[in-house]
């Protein structure tokens, strides 16, 4: 009687670790302790014992039966945490549908430098990068700048050392691939991250991307640089789309200017967008100075370049209607799974 109540307990217990479901474990407990149920067996044969078995063998049967209920509460418990789906459909259910991984996508100002590097590359140029921390002598002293310009000032630029700084504009990658190919032509395209020291607005950031064009080579005129603004913009504007270049100036081009499309939402009948001017400004552009082409190791009695640069964020905030550009830098998800 003893090593069967023992026995029972053994085999109910491996029964109940084994049980996959709450169905399972009821049939056990049923089995063992329902009515017809073994302990129930064992208790209603104590009867038939010699009188002074009966305590001991009582004992047992009680034992075996708080042995199982423990075993089968301990195990329910473990069940019903795996969840109440799975105990119903057997642990697993081949037909709850997947759940889908998060696929991600190129950011909207990364979709847009690669549009325009793409059409540049049409046009022949080369794509190349430069160092964003950079060096006085590249992001200023060799564009032409006078020492006592305005934006070397520290209220403009950030300096990591004296003469070390982070770049403010992507002109300053121009003497630096120059070298590389003087007297051979140039004809780049530089797309990169630049930095200034600015007060954050809708339009403005103290980070943002530029792309600088550059075409040194003999005989190359203002013509030229229209040219292949005009052909820029109708590729990435659409067929209709004016360019106009108008006198502005920056150290490193003589002449330089400013250049502007006409607005795609009035058609330069003068909107909100374009701030009822008609036009919509690109970026800076202008022929390259003589003293920049000397710096860059060429001779400007034999070659000429024009050099230009937009602003890759303005495009971007245009072509998606985003209205702030901070919401380009936030990498908030919301905001970018739009695109
Ligand atoms: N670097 C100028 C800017 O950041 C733009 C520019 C590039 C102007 C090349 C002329 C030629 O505003």
């Amino acid at each position: 009687m003893l090593e069967q109540a023992e026995k029972i307990i053994k085999d109910a217990q491996e029964r109940i670790a084994a049980a996959g479901n709450l169905q399972a474990l009821e049939a056990i407990r049923v089995e063992f302790l329902g009515r017809q149920g073994k302990i129930t067996g064992l208790l209603r044969g104590l009867g038939k014992l010699p009188a002074e078995e009966r305590p001991a063998a009582g004992e047992a049967a009680n034992r075996a039966r708080t042995a199982i209920e423990a075993a089968l509460s301990s195990r329910k418990e473990q069940l019903q945490a795996v969840g109440e789906k799975a105990q119903a459909e057997d642990i697993f259910d081949v037909t709850i549908p997947g759940r889908r991984p998060m696929i991600g996508h190129q950011h909207p100002l990364t979709q847009v430098r690669e549009e325009i590097c793409n059409i540049f590359i049409g046009l022949g140029f080369e794509v190349v990068e430069g160092p964003e921390v950079e060096t006085l002598y590249y992001g200023f002293e060799a564009l032409n700048y006078p020492p006592d310009h305005p934006a070397i000032d520290e209220t403009d630029t950030y300096y990591v050392t004296d003469n070390v700084l982070l770049r403010s504009q992507t002109s300053s990658v121009q003497v630096r691939e120059m070298e590389k190919r003087a007297p051979a032509p140039s004809r780049l395209v530089v797309p990169g991250r630049v930095y200034r020291r600015e007060n954050v607005t809708m339009t403005h950031s103290d980070t943002f991307y530029q792309l600088e064009g550059l075409l040194v080579d003999k005989g190359i005129n203002l013509g030229h640089l229209k040219g292949i603004l005009e052909s820029f913009a109708i590729q990435y504007y659409g067929p209709q789309t004016r360019v106009r270049i108008r006198p502005d100036f920056f150290p490193f081009v003589e002449p330089g200017g400013d250049f502007s499309i006409d607005c795609s939402f009035c058609k330069g009948q003068g909107c909100k967008f374009c701030k009822d001017s008609g036009w919509v400004e690109l970026g800076g552009c202008g022929m390259v100075h003589p003293n920049v082409l000397r710096a860059g190791g060429y001779d400007p009695e034999e070659v000429t370049g024009f050099a230009f640069g937009v602003g890759i964020d303005r495009l971007t905030q245009r072509r998606f209607s985003i209205d702030h550009i901070r919401l380009l830098y936030e990498n908030d998800m919301r905001f970018l799974a739009q695109f």
